[in-house]
């Protein structure tokens, strides 16, 4: 029995930092996927082929699965097994290929994504029945064993799909409704470290605890705008509040040059606003331009050393591809 399942990458719109303690962010699903291929075995073996992380041939019991030392391309999947098994036990063993349509380099969220195809996959051939509540929770809980720290709107995307108003942990899970959303996107070339950025702030808030607070505060303020211009399809505004967005996240200390150089040459050539999408420091901006203005944009980004990634935003969650 074998299923390719496939879920969605994502990328942060407004509310990064703040969302990991407590207040509300917006993201989006990408068009770029991830696609998982989950066979159900035998044998009792936990085999891995995640060529995209560099896992060739990886293979053990599969009653080992989460223990010992773990190949860091292995973990997700790995560990997303051991606890859908832990809760839904079953005989035999598991097989997992997993082939990504984007970089795991661009923080799409690649890690949160296979998470949520394996459990999904795992969910349908042992024929257990999952509501995307219970796969979110599932998913979440193998992303915080791993990293510790995440407020787990990533692989709320990666089930949900379109756009997403989120507090954490998945206590509002909100799909905005709307259409369309002509984001340009610019990688840095640079990976983010989330977890080390989450630990530099969390750092300069206990010095500092209430200017770091007030600074969430006024970042959920701009959320909770943001929400509105995007139903609106006020693309002005919502440029806007990307630029006071990202000031906010530069006096948090995770702009980083490389990202602030590209957000300013958006900037610069005529975008309505640009900020950084994701932990900071790398990764990828974003940036809304008025129509005239979207070459001169995605040229500027491109001479300020970026590459323009071209992506559908708000599509769909994880799905069965075939069976
Ligand atoms: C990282 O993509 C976004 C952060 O808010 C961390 C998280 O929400 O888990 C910095």
């Amino acid at each position: 029995m074998k299923i390719i399942v496939s879920a969605p990458g994502k990328l942060m719109l407004f509310g990064e930092h703040g969302v990991v303690y407590g207040r509300p962010c917006i993201v989006t699903a990408v068009g770029q996927r991830m696609k998982a291929t989950v066979e159900l075995t035998e044998e009792p073996l936990f085999e891995l082929k995640a060529p995209d992380v560099q896992v060739t041939n990886y293979k053990k019991a599969i009653e080992d699965c989460g223990v010992g030392e773990i190949p860091k391309g292995a973990k997700f999947v790995e560990v997303a097994v051991k606890n859908f098994l832990d809760k839904y036990p079953f005989g035999g063993g598991v097989k997992v290929e997993t082939k990504s349509e984007f970089s795991s380099e661009f923080g799409f969220g690649s890690s949160s994504a296979s998470t949520v195809c394996v459990i999904k996959a795992l969910s349908e051939l042992t024929g257990t029945k999952l509501s995307d509540k219970a796969l979110f929770k599932l998913a979440y809980k193998t992303v915080l064993d791993i990293q510790g720290v995440a407020s787990g709107f990533d692989v709320a995307t990666a089930v949900y799909g379109g756009t997403l108003y989120y507090v954490t942990p998945g206590k509002v899970i909100e799909p905005l409704s709307i259409d369309s959303l002509p984001l340009i996107v610019g990688y840095s070339g640079v990976k983010a470290d989330t977890v080390t950025l989450v630990n530099q702030v969390s750092k300069l808030a206990e010095k500092y605890p209430q200017v770091i607070e007030n600074i969430y505060s006024q970042i959920e303020k701009l959320v909770e705008q943001a929400k509105v211009a995007l139903l609106n399809k006020d693309w002005l505004t919502l440029g806007e509040i990307m630029n006071f967005n990202e000031g906010l996240l530069a006096i948090l200390g995770v702009e980083g040059k490389k990202l602030s150089d590209m957000i300013y040459a958006a900037r610069d050539a005529g975008a309505y606003g640009a900020k950084l999408s994701g932990a900071g420091g790398g990764d990828c901006m974003i940036s809304l331009a008025p129509e005239e203005s979207v070459k001169e944009v995605k040229a500027a980004i491109t001479k300020a050393g970026g590459q323009v990634i071209d992506i559908e935003a708000n599509v769909e969650g994880v799905r069965i591809e075939n069976e």
